[in-house]
């Protein structure tokens, strides 16, 4: 059922800041700044040969990652998120086993415009899971 790692997500408090350690200190590809209101963040990605990592930011009052940058103010390891050939049957297949699909439970369309679901860490051994229909 899983495909490729699409991405490495990493939290930030300072999107801006992030960005430019990793053109610059870094030497990366780095996108240009992208606002999802509806999943509460600002996205940029730093594009790697194999893979990309998305940084974050939060946006907005009710961000989701909110709370993860108050315990870790310096930011870190948010998520990783897997390619997947059909995500509804991905997500009824785990549903079955139990696991745990985060908001109502349907995709919403992510940063590369495909539909994605996040699993609840709790049933992935401690770590935000994100799949992404690819
Ligand atoms: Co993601």
């Amino acid at each position: 059922m899983l495909g490729r790692l699409n991405h490495v997500a990493l939290a930030v408090p300072d999107l801006a800041a992030a960005a430019e350690t990793y053109r610059t200190k870094l030497g990366a590809s780095v996108t240009a700044p992208q606002s999802l209101p509806e999943h509460g963040v600002t996205v940029v990605f730093v594009e790697l040969d194999n893979t990309k990592i998305e940084l974050l930011e939060p946006l907005g009052a009710t961000s989701p990652i909110a709370a993860f940058l108050e315990k870790n103010p310096k930011g870190g390891m948010h998520h990783l998120c897997y390619e997947v050939p059909d995500i509804i049957a991905a997500r009824d297949r785990l549903v079955a086993t139990g696991a745990r699909v985060l908001g109502d439970g349907e995709p919403k369309i992510g940063a590369h415009g495909k539909p994605v679901l996040f699993l609840h860490p709790g049933d992935v051994h401690g770590t935000l899971t994100e799949l992404e229909q690819v």
